[in-house]
C-alpha cells in the first residue's frame, strides 16, 4: 500500500449564529414549512450574524480543528479553503487564515472554487503539498451563502445556509481513491466575485436530475479507484443539498441507510462547507472511530461532482 492516502486527525465546525426557520421564510415569500420540509428535508438553517463572514466562520472551524490535532505548526504544508462565497476576490480566504492562525510562511495557502464539490477538490489538491517532513494540511469548506440570496425568490432563498467545517489531515498508508467530474453548465449561477457577487439563480429541476445521475457515477468511480467495495466503507458523507436526492441515491444504489450521514434538516445547503460540517458534527457526537473509512461525495454548480475515500484517526507520532 502506498503512503499516499489521507487520514483525518481532527475536525471543527462553526454554523452562522442566527437560526432561521421555515416559518421565518413563510413571512417574507409565498412558501410554507410543509413545502420546504417535504421537498428538501430542511427545517432550519443558520445565517451569519453581526460581524460574521465566510472568513470568520472558516477561522473558527479551522482553529478548533487545529487545537484538537495538537500538531506542530511547522509540519503543516498547506491550508486550503473551498468556497464560492469568499469575502474578497483577493486576498484568498486561506491567506487570511494563514495570518490569523499564525501558520508558517513557507506554506501553500490557496482557495478552491468548485462550488458544492469544493471540499472534495480541496482535499485532492492538498495531497500534492504533503511530504514526509511536513505531512499535514488544514482543509476547510466555508460559505456565507446568505449574502448571495435573493430574498424575493422562493425557489432559491429557502435552500441555503452559512457555516464552515475544517479538518486537519495527514498523508498516511491507507487506501486512496478519488474522482472529479465537470460538465460545464450554468444551471446554478452567481456572477461576479468577492463582495460584488450577484444572487444565486438556479434551475432546481435540472440540478436534481444531474445530481441523481452524477452522484452514483462518482461514487462508483471513487470506490473503483480506491480498490474498495461499498461494504468496506464505514461512513458515506454526501454534500447536503436535498434530502430527496440522498433518498433517491440510497434506494438506487441500495446503500445501507445507517451509513449515510444527514444533517440538512438543521443546516440546509451550505455548499462547500456541508461535508466538513458533517464530519465535525460526527466527530463531536462520537460517531467516528480510529481506522474507519469515509466516502466523501460532492456535487453541484459547475456542474461538478466528485468523491474521495479518507480514513479517520491519528498516529502516535502526530503529537510528538
Ligand atoms: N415554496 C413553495 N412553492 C415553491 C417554492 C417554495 N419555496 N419553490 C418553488 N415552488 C413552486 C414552484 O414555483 C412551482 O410552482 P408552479 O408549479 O406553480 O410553477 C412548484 O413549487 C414546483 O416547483 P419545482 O421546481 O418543480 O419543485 P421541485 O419539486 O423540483 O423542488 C427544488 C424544487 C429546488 C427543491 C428541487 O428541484 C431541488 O432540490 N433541486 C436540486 C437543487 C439543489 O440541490 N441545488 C443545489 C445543488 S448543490
Amino acid at each position: 500500500m502506498g503512503n499516499d492516502g489521507l487520514s483525518i486527525l481532527s475536525s471543527g465546525y462553526a454554523a452562522g449564529s442566527r437560526v432561521v426557520t421555515n416559518e421565518d421564510f413563510a413571512r417574507i415569500v409565498d412558501t410554507s414549512d410543509e413545502w420546504i420540509r417535504s421537498r428538501t428535508g430542511i427545517v432550519t438553517r443558520h445565517f451569519g450574524g453581526e460581524g460574521e463572514s465566510t472568513t470568520t466562520l472558516a477561522l473558527s472551524a479551522a482553529r478548533s480543528a487545529l487545537e484538537k490535532a495538537g500538531i506542530s505548526k511547522e509540519k503543516i504544508a498547506a491550508i486550503i479553503c473551498a468556497t464560492m462565497s469568499a469575502d474578497h476576490a483577493t486576498p484568498s480566504t486561506a491567506c487570511l487564515l494563514q495570518r490569523e492562525l499564525s501558520l508558517p510562511e513557507n506554506i501553500a495557502a490557496i482557495d478552491v472554487n468548485a462550488a458544492c464539490s469544493g471540499f472534495v477538490a480541496a482535499l485532492l489538491a492538498c495531497r500534492s503539498f504533503l511530504t514526509d517532513e511536513r505531512p499535514y494540511a488544514i482543509v476547510i469548506g466555508a460559505e456565507q451563502l446568505s449574502r448571495l440570496l435573493d430574498f424575493t425568490d422562493r425557489t432559491t432563498c429557502v435552500l441555503f445556509g452559512d457555516g464552515a467545517g475544517a479538518v486537519v489531515v495527514r498523508k498516511a498508508e491507507v487506501p486512496f481513491g478519488s474522482c472529479l467530474f465537470a460538465k460545464g453548465g450554468t444551471e446554478i449561477l452567481a456572477e461576479g466575485a468577492g463582495p460584488e457577487v450577484s444572487h444565486i439563480r438556479m434551475d432546481g429541476w435540472a440540478v436534481f436530475r444531474f445530481a441523481v445521475e452524477a452522484l452514483p457515477a462518482a461514487m462508483k468511480e471513487t470506490l473503483k479507484n480506491a480498490g474498495l467495495s461499498v461494504h468496506e466503507i464505514d461512513h458515506i458523507v454526501c454534500h447536503q443539498a436535498n434530502e430527496r436526492i440522498l433518498e433517491h441515491v440510497i434506494k438506487k444504489e441500495q446503500l445501507e441507510d445507517r451509513k449515510v450521514y444527514r444533517n440538512i434538516d438543521h443546516f440546509g445547503n451550505t455548499s462547500a462547507a456541508s461535508i466538513p460540517m458533517a464530519i465535525g458534527e460526527m466527530e463531536e457526537r462520537g460517531l467516528l472511530k480510529t481506522g474507519e473509512s469515509l466516502l466523501l461525495m460532492g456535487f453541484g454548480a459547475g456542474l461538478t461532482a466528485g468523491g474521495v475515500v479518507v480514513f479517520y484517526g491519528g498516529h502516535d507520532e502526530d503529537t510528538q
